[in-house]
C-alpha cells in the first residue's frame, strides 16, 4: 500500500502549532517534510513547556512527527543559496511567521514563483487582508476575534477560551485543505499557487452556528437557548452555557460520584425521535401525555426543569452505566472523558487515535496520530526529529558535496 501523498516534498518553514499542524498531517500522508530551523535555535516550542529539562518538550514532539529537521539560516547568504535550492526542490512551502517575515528575508511570491513556477506557497496569518493584517496572533487571540470567546461561557459571566485549539490546529487543518487542493489543481494547471489561511477566518468558519443564530435572532429568540423563555438577549448570539448547538436541545448533567471527580459528568441530547424511551428510562412516563411535556415545542420553555429532572436520575449512576442504558435506546449521550481516561482507552490505541512513539533522548511519550483514516494509505506515525538531524542528508540530496557542506556550517549557514 502506497502512502497518499508519497513523492510530495514539503519545504516546512512553520513554528510553533498552527503551521506545524498542517506539515504534521501532510506527513502522516506519505509527504517527505523538512522542517526549517535556526541552527543552534530551532523551533522555539522545543525549549517552551519542558517536562524533561533539556529535551525537546511534548509541544515540540507531538507537532513534529515524521518529519526530517534541517538547520539553517535563512539570513545569511550562503543560507539563502541553499534555500533556493530548497524552493527549487521541493513541491510545496508552509510557513507561519509573523506577516512579511520571508519578504524581509528576500523571499517574496514573485522571487518563489520565479525560482519554482510550480511551487505552491502556502501561509497561516492571524488575519487576512485589513486593519489587523500586521499583527501576531496566538491561540487565544485568534478565538477571542473570529466570535469564539463571546460565544463561549456561562450565561451570565465572561467569555471563555475553549481548550480544543480551534485557531492553531484549526487553521492548520484548512490550510493543509488548501495545499492538497492546490495540489490537485497544479496536477492539471501545472502551476503552483499561493495557499492563505488566515487564523480569525478559521475560527469564524467553525463558529459558522453562531453565526447562523445571529441572524435568527432577528426574527425573536433563540428559543433553545437558557434565557428562553424568561431571560433576555441582546443584539448579539449570546453565550449559551451547555446548550446544544443544534436543533435538539442537549445540557451535562452530573453523575454519580461527581462530588469528587471533576468528569463525573454526561451530556445528554433529548433528540425527539428518543425522548419516549429517554422519559421512560428516568421514570417520568407521565411527561409522555402531558400536553406541557409531550412535544418538542412544549418542552422549550422546561428545558432547565427537564435537565433538573434528567439529572437526578444520572445522579443514581455512573457516566458510563447511563451510557450503557441510553444508547439501546438510541438517546444521544456522550461521557465527559478526561485526558487520563482517554490516554488509557485502549480502542483508541486499536485505532491508531492515540500512539505511543519511541524518541531517542526523551524515550516513550504518547502522542495523538491521525485522525484522518484512508483505507489504501495507512499513516504509520513516527517520532519527531532532533535539531538538525538530517542536515547532512537534506544537503547531499540538494546535490552537495561533503566540502560545499563544511564551507557552510563554518560560515554559520546551517
Ligand atoms: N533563519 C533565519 N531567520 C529565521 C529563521 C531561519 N531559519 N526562521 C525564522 N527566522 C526569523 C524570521 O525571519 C523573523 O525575523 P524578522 O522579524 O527579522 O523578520 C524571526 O525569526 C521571528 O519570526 P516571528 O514569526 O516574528 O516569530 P515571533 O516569535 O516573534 O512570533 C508568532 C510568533 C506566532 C506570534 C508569529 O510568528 C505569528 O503571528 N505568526 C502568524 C500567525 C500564527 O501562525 N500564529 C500561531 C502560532 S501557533
Amino acid at each position: 500500500m502506497s502512502k497518499a501523498l508519497e513523492g510530495v516534498k514539503i519545504l516546512d518553514m512553520t513554528h510553533v502549532q498552527s503551521g506545524p499542524t498542517c506539515t504534521q498531517l501532510l506527513a502522516w500522508f506519505g509527504a517527505d517534510v523538512i522542517k526549517v530551523e535556526r541552527p543552534g535555535v530551532g523551533d522555539a516550542t522545543r525549549g517552551q513547556l519542558q517536562d524533561i529539562p533539556e529535551v525537546d518538550s511534548l509541544y515540540f514532539t507531538m507537532l513534529n512527527g515524521n518529519k526530517r529537521s534541517l538547520t539553517l539560516n535563512t539570513k545569511t547568504d550562503d543560507g539563502k543559496a541553499i534555500f533556493t535550492k530548497l524552493i527549487q526542490y521541493c513541491d510545496v512551502m508552509v510557513e507561519n511567521f509573523a506577516p512579511g517575515a520571508l519578504d524581509r528575508m528576500g523571499f517574496t511570491w514573485e522571487r518563489i514563483q520565479e525560482i519554482n513556477p510550480r511551487m505552491i506557497y502556502a501561509s497561516v496569518k492571524g488575519f487576512g487582508p485589513g486593519p489587523y493584517e500586521d499583527c501576531k496572533v496566538y491561540e487565544n487571540v485568534a478565538q477571542c476575534t473570529g466570535g469564539a470567546a463571546s460565544t463561549t461561557g456561562e450565561i451570565d459571566s465572561v467569555p471563555l477560551v475553549t481548550g480544543a485549539q480551534i485557531g492553531d490546529s484549526g487553521t492548520g487543518l484548512h490550510l493543509a485543505l488548501g495545499i492538497v487542493t492546490a495540489l490537485f489543481h497544479r496536477t492539471h494547471s501545472d502551476k503552483g499557487q499561493r495557499v492563505t489561511c488566515a487564523m480569525q477566518d478559521g475560527v469564524l468558519n467553525l463558529c459558522r452556528v453562531k453565526l447562523r443564530d445571529q441572524q435568527r435572532l432577528a426574527h425573536g429568540p433563540l428559543t433553545e437557548y437558557p434565557q428562553f423563555p424568561n431571560g433576555t438577549f441582546g443584539d448579539a448570539t449570546p453565550r449559551a452555557g451547555n446548550s446544544s448547538g443544534g436543533g435538539q436541545p442537549g445540557w451535562i448533567v452530573k453523575c454519580k460520584g461527581w462530588e469528587t471527580d471533576p468528569d463525573a459528568y454526561i451530556y445528554i441530547i433529548t433528540q425527539a425521535a428518543a425522548f419516549d424511551g429517554l422519559a421512560k428510562a428516568i421514570g417520568h412516563e407521565y411527561w409522555l401525555e402531558d400536553p406541557e411535556w409531550n412535544t418538542p415545542k412544549a418542552r422549550l420553555p422546561h428545558l432547565e426543569k427537564m435537565f433538573d429532572e434528567i439529572e437526578k436520575w444520572t445522579m443514581t449512576k455512573t457516566k458510563f452505566e447511563v451510557m450503557e442504558i441510553l444508547n439501546p435506546l438510541n438517546v444521544p449521550c456522550g461521557p465527559i472523558l478526561s485526558m487520563k481516561e482517554l490516554a488509557e482507552e485502549p480502542s483508541l490505541r486499536d485505532t491508531g487515535t492515540i500512539v505511543e512513539v519511541d524518541h531517542p533522548v526523551r524515550g516513550k511519550y504518547l502522542t495523538v496520530g491521525n485522525p484522518i483514516k484512508l483505507s489504501d494509505s495507512p499513516a504509520d506515525v513516527d517520532r519527531s526529529p532532533l535539531l538538525g538531524e538530517h542536515t547532512d542528508e537534506i544537503l547531499k540530496e540538494l546535490g552537495m558535496s561533503a566540502a560545499d557542506i563544511e564551507t557552510s556550517k563554518s560560515a554559520g549557514a546551517v
